[in-house]
């Protein structure tokens, strides 16, 4: 099973909701399953953001929350809480010299061509709604789940730390996108395969 496989397969079992199959027709019209999860740093490569996505459900299920915790909204927040990132990086390829065989070899290279500049966290918000309602704490969760790499909350905005006093799942969520990210994806410019 690859990547898609595993996604779809939560969905299936845990998210039951009007338009979840909406939601997730037009996630595979975009390039969301084979995007990067960024241009050079964790996951910069083919299927590097559903791969994440993943990684941070595994990591908040299994770190920060219990079985008796809500599964479906788990699933939501963890998977789509980056789907701001689906039709946003544009791939080509560039040519770098193999250190020990000297030759230059095309590798594939992204960078930033935003299709919608709504920002991070509020725009993934404002895409699972046009299809699917979420509950308030899933909405403030994947808001905030950048935490302080948030653009407005470097700009001193003061509701991150409201949201995050008033809904846990908020702080978890974070957490464990920043795990997945530093730990387990550190310095991977290629996915792990099964
Ligand atoms: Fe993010
Ligand atoms: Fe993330």
């Amino acid at each position: 099973m690859g990547y898609r496989d595993d996604f779809m397969a939560l969905f299936a079992e845990h998210v039951h909701r009007d338009g979840v199959e909406q939601l997730l027709e037009w996630l595979d019209s975009t390039d969301f399953f084979t995007a990067p999860a960024s241009t050079r740093f964790h996951g910069a490569c083919r299927e590097g953001l559903v791969y994440h996505s993943l990684n941070v459900y595994k990591v908040l299920r299994n770190k920060f929350c219990r079985e008796e915790d809500n599964q479906e909204s788990i699933v939501i927040c963890s998977l789509l809480h980056d789907i701001c990132k689906a039709n946003y990086y544009h791939e080509s390829t560039k040519n770098v010299k193999n250190k020990e065989t000297g030759r230059w070899e095309e590798i594939p290279f992204y960078s930033i061509e935003d299709d919608l500049p709504y920002g991070h966290g509020e725009k993934s918000v404002f895409l699972i709604e046009r299809y699917m309602r979420l509950t308030t704490e899933e909405a403030v969760a994947i808001r905030w789940h950048m935490g302080g790499f948030d653009d407005a909350a470097r700009g001193g905005c003061k509701a991150i730390s409201e949201a995050y006093d008033a809904y846990p799942l908020a702080v978890k969520l974070h957490m464990a996108d920043l795990a997945a990210t530093y730990l387990l994806e550190k310095g991977t410019s290629s996915v792990n395969r099964k």
